[in-house]
């Protein structure tokens, strides 16, 4: 028995994702898990089980590797609430509202900004989140650009530059100066704090042209690409992501044949975010296409206060099911090991020894609760490094 050791003991179906057998999740019944030092030490039958200094009874209860959640914008303030009433009264999303979150981000303190990313994070915990990216993309100035990242580092690993967020108004009759500013100055404040870099590769936002000399950047600066695209209409980004090895194109909603078959031959995961859709009222991406045809995919929340201003992962996981033709063993997959695939992390996302100690106990007997049950808390504890949170 090694000291600080803690035996979560039967658990009536344990998701591991360690794809054994052909079953994806990995499931065993009446099983139990030992942590030692914030990480899975053993699993095995609750019957061998053994000794341990401390003990949480399951009793007959799915356990989930916790969810990572690999998408989300939480360094911001205010909200747009009203820009939502008006999308529900029938008006359509363009991004152009992120102008407006821009503006109130630059008039924040940084303790308000840690605040509300504090805020989320623990609301995120709750819902069963271990791991979450975080994206700057609210400053777009070189000093709140770098101010975000720093306040999303003290929150996470998975801190994320988006400077390509929008072009903000003070150079909007001067594109390709931003973009020069963003390669420039931007990037060196922000790369010691950011571990990727994103574009928001739309129309409206950055063309391929843009996008591609803003990641290229990014990438000699050491930072992995990861890309939001095809979320307003078709476009190159996905093609332009796979290209350059990205890590995970985000939102994948508008995608041609050519976009599938270049994502299907590649590394490259496609992160769905049905909350983006479900707040804009937008039709859901085709997940069961992306899945025949080979591809990673991964779910995420893409929290932010514009166009999804959700941090639920199984809110997410419902949606996936309910519209978007996924199975809930593929939604519970896609927001556990999905994710950190997204994020190029196998010490998450999975219950194996070795993996860190992340997992939810769900007040259900199995994952399919998740969807099954929508709207309905069902975590009801969860374990962050291997400490009960
Ligand atoms: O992922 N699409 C670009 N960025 C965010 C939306 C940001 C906003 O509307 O504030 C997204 O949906
Ligand atoms: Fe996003």
């Amino acid at each position: 028995m090694t000291r600080g050791s803690l035996l979560v003991d039967h658990i009536g179906e344990l998701v591991t994702n360690d794809g054994r057998d052909g079953d994806p999740l990995g499931i065993r019944r009446d099983a139990a898990l030992l942590v030692e030092d914030g990480q899975v030490a053993w699993i095995g039958s609750a019957r061998y089980a053994p000794a341990a200094d401390r003990r949480i009874d399951a009793g007959g209860a799915a356990v989930l590797p916790g969810f990572v959640d690999s998408h989300a914008h939480l360094v911001f303030a205010g909200d747009r609430a009203a820009e939502f009433a008006a999308r529900m009264a029938g008006e359509r999303y363009t991004g152009g509202g992120i102008r407006t979150t821009v503006g109130a981000t630059r008039a924040a303190s940084d303790d308000d900004l840690r605040a509300t990313v504090g805020r989320l994070r623990a609301e995120m915990l709750r819902q069963g989140t271990t791991t979450v990216e975080i994206k700057s993309g609210y400053g777009l100035t070189v000093a709140d650009e770098a101010r975000s990242l720093r306040i999303a580092a003290e929150f996470t690993e998975d801190t994320t530059f988006l400077g390509a967020h929008v072009v903000p108004a003070e150079y909007a009759d001067r594109p390709d100066d931003y973009v020069g500013m963003v390669c420039g100055p931007m990037l060196a404040a922000a790369a010691p704090y950011a571990r990727w870099i994103d574009v928001f590769c739309e129309r409206g936002a950055f063309d391929a042209d843009h996008a591609r000399a803003i990641l290229a950047c990014g990438q000699a600066a050491g930072l992995g690409v990861r890309l939001h695209a095809n979320q307003l209409g078709p476009g190159p980004g996905v093609r332009l992501g796979v290209e350059l090895g990205a890590a995970s194109v985000d939102h994948c909603t508008h995608l041609t044949d050519a976009d599938v078959d270049a994502l299907a031959g590649s590394e490259t995961v496609a992160t769905l975010l049905p909350g983006a859709e479900f707040s804009t009222r937008s039709p859901y991406p085709d997940a069961r296409r992306l899945l025949d045809a080979g591809v990673t995919v991964a779910l995420a929340t893409d929290c932010n206060p514009g166009s999804s201003y959700t941090s639920s992962m199984p809110f997410c996981v419902a949606l996936a099911v309910r519209e978007m033709r996924m199975t809930p063993a593929e939604a519970v997959w896609a927001a556990t090991a999905g994710g950190a695939a997204a994020l190029r992390r196998t010490d998450v996302g999975r219950l194996t020894p070795g993996a860190r100690a992340d997992l939810i106990i769900l007040d259900a007997p199995s994952h399919l609760h998740l969807a099954y049950r929508p709207g309905v808390p069902l975590i009801r504890q969860v374990l962050h490094n291997g400490v009960p949170r």
